[in-house]
């Protein structure tokens, strides 16, 4: 099965899968600076939350191999600046800053600058592995909620390429292609910026995955008319009650799948969850350019000076959400069983 990949490390570059170009030109970036790192994120070249967090470790490992040192102190010093400025890049996805935490604790207790170079490269790189074997949890604990023949909804690209390979939400899909078990994908188109008619479409054709494209705004109609079984989507953070910040659009197919007695699942690793963060309220909601909005493939389709509100994310709240799956298992969105996969 071809699953495609969106960071690679190789001889100390970052190998990007520019994700703007898709689905018509697969090109991948050399990335050789921190502020390149910080471009490609904030410009979505590479997006998804977790692959957001991997390429952010990979640009501290730049910076640790990059930064000309004559003792350790002045090394770390300047890592950890890096890490701070890439910690800017978006504001949402926490796993960005799950990412960049666990490398900066590596780069505070070394002690000298070959052993943090070297144990820089290899959190990140563990960092990348570990994603992997996480997706393929979240696709084996997903795929117990499904029937053969089900018609399942997503939207956005919550795949291999916003994560190390298997993806969250569509990593049952991958594994029930595996397991020879009919699943059809119905993605919505994601607007503003597509990740789900460029993306998910893109990966899922390739895996030989039978998938359907929809506007966003067909959601409740194919539901009623598909016989949809299941919505199932990634998620950017996860506060300690279960509230789930995700793409622009889900909180409206939770509604949805609600008034539809349809479940509706979250799927996302231990890494997407901030305890620190109590309720969807204290999620911070990325505001994008208006261009976003006003101009599809550079043409202007709104009037001049048009007044745009483009929040990149929202939130569905837990008590919409039938179940959250992670790497440990399907939980209720609650507090106690949140707190309980962290003891
Ligand atoms: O703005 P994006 O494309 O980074 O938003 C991505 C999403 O909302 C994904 O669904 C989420 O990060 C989960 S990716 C496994």
């Amino acid at each position: 099965m071809n699953i495609p990949q969106s960071v690679k490390w190789e001889n100390g570059t970052i190998q990007l899968l520019d994700q703007r170009k898709l689905p018509h030109v697969t090109e991948y970036l050399t990335l050789e600076t921190v502020s390149s790192v910080f471009d490609a994120i904030k410009s979505l070249a590479v997006r998804g939350a977790p692959a957001i967090g991997i390429t952010a470790a990979f640009g501290v490992a730049l910076s640790a191999l990059k930064t000309p040192a004559e003792n350790v102190q002045d090394l770390k010093e300047q890592v950890l600046i890096d890490s701070g400025y890439l910690s800017q890049s978006r504001p949402t996805a926490v796993n960005l800053f799950w990412a960049l935490n666990r490398i900066n604790e590596v780069v505070t207790r070394s002690t000298t600058i070959e052993s943090l170079r070297e144990d820089v490269v290899a959190e990140a790189l563990k960092i990348q592995a570990e994603d992997e074997a996480v997706g393929r949890l979240i696709g084996e604990h997903a795929l117990q909620l499904f029937q053969d023949g089900d018609r399942v909804m997503t939207i956005c690209n919550a795949g291999s390429i916003a994560t190390a390979k298997y993806g969250t939400a569509l990593a049952p899909f991958f594994l029930a292609k595996e397991h020879g078990i009919n699943l059809s994908v119905f993605a919505c188109e994601t607007r503003p910026v597509f990740q789900g008619a460029r993306l998910t479409t893109w990966e899922l054709i390739q895996a030989g995955i039978d998938v359907t494209l929809i506007t966003d705004s067909m959601a409740a109609h194919t539901m009623k008319t598909k016989k949809i079984s299941a919505v199932i989507t990634g998620a950017d953070r996860i506060a300690a009650n279960g509230d789930s910040a995700n793409k622009i659009g889900t909180f409206g197919l939770a509604v949805l799948a609600k008034s539809f007695g349809i479940p509706f699942y979250i799927a996302a690793p231990l890494s997407t969850f901030d305890l620190a963060t109590p309720n969807g309220e204290a999620i911070p909601i990325e505001e994008r350019d208006p261009s976003e909005i006003t101009h599809v493939n550079g043409l202007n389709i709104a009037p001049d000076g048009i007044r745009v509100f483009n929040p990149a994310f929202d939130v569905a709240p837990a008590h919409l959400i039938t179940g959250i799956v992670t790497e440990k298992g399907v939980i209720k969105p609650n507090e106690q069983a949140i707190a309980a996969l962290f003891q």
